[in-house]
């Protein structure tokens, strides 16, 4: 199968001199919900931000769909790749929730029924239609994250990325986007970039760990929490379910939901 994104020996330095990625070599496969976890300023939104073509690699390359994303304009990859920002604040610019998440897809030529079906359903799915005549920046940070989700949404790119969705969500805000990105999975390949690693768990197929500008693991979430010394590298924690089995002498310390902890239990307790 051809990945849908595949990143080649991919080294960027912003202007200031910074290098934030060296050497990444990477693919993603369509349809998975791949996490991007990692310390803070080891290169998480920097690598994204290369799949929308927001930014173009100094060295080697990133091809989207099999095609560089340096031979394609803004429009054309923003059709398959859709960014929601990290800081809504840097995403959001309209006076109204409806106008905001309305105006991606008008960009993309949505026009009439068309149109107005993708905002609606995206505001649905998101569960801020009622609050569609709001303006976005009066709205509190849980939701304005739900209003960047989905202008993307409405979209309709292929693959969906989303740059710490839970960040300064509450309890219910995360367990908002834990369902979205359920309902999302179903029609897009996810990326999300999180330092929940509950949410992880939960939702992910692969996880991409990153340190100092580097990838330094890739592979199931199982497998990445047993990894304890690239996790404390990284000030990272495995989820609290699989800390508790790691406790527990004789259990497997890739335990990952509460049912495979209890069935671990009762054969440790037998
Ligand atoms: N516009 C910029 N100009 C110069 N350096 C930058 C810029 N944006 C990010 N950096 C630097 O690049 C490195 C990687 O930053 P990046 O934002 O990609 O990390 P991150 O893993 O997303 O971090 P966080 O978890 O805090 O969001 C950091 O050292 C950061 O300071
Ligand atoms: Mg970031």
């Amino acid at each position: 199968m051809t990945p849908i994104i595949k990143a080649s020996k991919v080294t960027f330095t912003y202007p200031a001199k910074v290098t934030a990625l060296r050497d990444i070599n990477l693919e993603l496969n369509e349809d998975e919900v791949t996490a991007i976890i990692g310390q803070n300023g080891s290169g998480k939104t920097t690598l994204v931000k290369h799949f929308n073509g927001l930014l173009k690699p100094t060295k080697g390359e990133v091809l989207v769909e099999g095609k560089d994303t340096r031979d394609l304009t803004t429009a054309q990859l923003s059709k398959i790749v859709g960014y929601v920002f990290q800081d809504p604040d840097d995403q959001l610019f309209m006076s109204k929730v409806y106008e905001e998440v309305a105006f991606g897809p008008k960009n993309l030529g949505f026009k009439g029924k068309e149109l107005k079906s993708s905002v609606k359903n995206a505001l649905k799915m998101v569960g801020l239609w009622e609050s569609r005549k709001k303006h976005p920046l009066d709205m509190n940070l849980n939701d304005k994250k739900l209003v960047t989700m989905a202008s993307i949404i409405a979209m309709k790119p292929d693959v969906i990325i989303l740059d710490e969705p839970t960040n300064g969500q509450d309890h219910q805000g995360i367990v908002k986007v834990e369902s979205l990105i359920n309902k999302l999975r179903k029609e897009h390949t996810v990326i999300i970039i999180s330092h929940n690693m509950e949410l992880v768990s939960k939702v992910a197929d692969r996880v991409v760990m990153m340190y100092d500008s580097r990838v330094i693991f890739e592979g199931s979430p199982k497998k990445a929490f047993t990894k304890k010394k690239l996790l404390n590298k990284t000030y990272l924690k495995p989820p609290l379910i699989t800390q508790l089995g790691q406790g527990v002498k004789g259990m497997p310390s890739d335990v990952l939901t509460i049912n495979e902890l209890v069935k671990e239990l009762q054969k440790v307790s037998k």
